[in-house]
């Protein structure tokens, strides 16, 4: 594809990303927390530090992987990486591929470690990257970790979108023993089922973005660039986030870096997740969404306010004044996402987790 075809697209995305409304099918509905009534945790005290990639980090959200390659990109990627750094989370740039092969590119990448000098910051690139290519995107930005995206659902939506897929474990495998930093998969949309994660697992990487269904719908994105509608079946199409979540934490080890994402909007969102056993939640369309507005800076400043003050509200509730108490305290899985894990084999972590106290220290769905 040459530059101007793809940064016609990479503007296109935004455009199409800009109007759209989410699915609102990540499963989180049915994923409940519980109050813990004689809770004695003093705001104040509430921590939601983490640590990703060797960094610490006071939040556990990541702006996920969106843009960059044009100047209009260049300058949503710096607004994101000056709200990363104000709240502490952690980022994750576009696709690089632009800039591999076009070096005046680069700048609109290299701008969020410029402003974000100590940062926790995520190179991407597609999952046809060779290992050089994947070296030169983690160099670019002085990346802790590099996502490699896996989105075929969306290459099968786009006409000039890839059809071929052979051969591109092999390929994450080399990249996974030659990379600097650890290799995170990403899923993008459909979600992810335990027997995914483990060949990724099997591949070498050290993190997965379960990608799940039920927040930017790049089936949806594809249709809205080519001015087609789609069958509403592709909509409810792949795992939900929460089962997502469930399905690949059944099969990592506690060391691998599980990053949520796919529909992660409110405080609610990010709670559940991190009290299912994720490491850290990856949000993506919302912030596009401010980030493009002329007050991008207050907007997101806002958003991250509310978001973690809703976190922190929630964490005195359920009696949990950190990330790791959290993911000890109660959690009930009711409803299609209770059905869902039953019928495939996952119904004994969510008796564990309704009957948790705080005090098994038993993780999750790792169980
Ligand atoms: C405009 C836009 C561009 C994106 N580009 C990339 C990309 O280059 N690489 C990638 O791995 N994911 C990309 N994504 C996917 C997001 O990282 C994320 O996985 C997805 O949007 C789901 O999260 P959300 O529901 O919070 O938007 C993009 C998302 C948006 C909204």
């Amino acid at each position: 594809m040459s530059d101007p075809e793809r940064s016609r697209r990479k503007r296109e995305h935004i455009e199409a990303v800009s109007v759209l409304t989410d699915a609102a099918q990540a499963g989180f509905e049915d994923i409940l927390l519980l109050p813990a009534s004689a809770s004695e945790i003093d705001v104040s005290d509430v921590s939601m530090r983490t640590t990703l990639f060797g960094r610490a980090l006071a939040s556990p959200v990541v702006i996920n992987a969106m843009t960059g390659g044009t100047p209009e990109a260049l300058a949503i990627n710096a607004r994101l990486a000056q709200m990363a750094r104000r709240h502490g989370m952690a980022m994750a740039v576009g696709s690089e591929t632009a800039a591999l092969r076009n070096p005046d590119a680069a700048s609109s990448f290299r701008v969020v470690r410029d402003l974000y000098p100590d940062g926790c910051l995520i190179a991407n690139v597609g999952m046809r990257a060779t290992p050089e290519e994947a070296q030169q995107a983690i160099d670019l930005i002085g990346a802790d970790a590099l996502q490699v995206h896996w989105n075929t659902a969306q290459e099968l939506f786009m006409p000039e979108g890839d059809r071929s897929f052979r051969g591109l474990l092999d390929q994450l495998t080399e990249t996974c023993a030659r990379a600097t930093v650890p290799v995170v998969a990403k899923e993008v949309g459909q979600g992810m089922l335990a027997d995914a994660a483990r060949r990724f697992l099997r591949c070498g990487v050290r993190g997965i973005d379960v990608g799940g269904r039920g927040g930017t719908n790049f089936i949806q994105v594809e249709a809205l660039r080519a001015h087609q509608a789609i069958d509403p079946e592709w909509e409810r199409w792949g795992v939900s986030t929460a089962c997502s979540l469930a399905e690949v934490l059944s099969v990592a080890s506690p060391e691998v870096a599980i990053v949520a994402s796919g529909g992660i909007r409110t405080g609610h969102d990010v709670a559940k997740c991190l009290a299912m056993g994720a490491t850290a939640v990856g949000v993506a369309g919302p912030l596009l969404r401010l980030a493009v507005l002329p007050d991008a800076e207050e907007r997101l400043d806002v958003w991250a306010t509310a978001l973690h003050a809703t976190l922190r509200t929630l964490m005195v509730l359920v009696g949990a004044s950190d990330l790791q108490s959290l993911r000890q305290r109660p959690l009930l899985v009711v409803g299609q996402v209770r059905e869902w894990l039953e019928l495939r084999g996952l119904g004994r972590c969510t008796t564990q987790m309704a009957r948790r106290d705080g005090s098994s220290g038993r993780p999750s769905f790792s169980g």
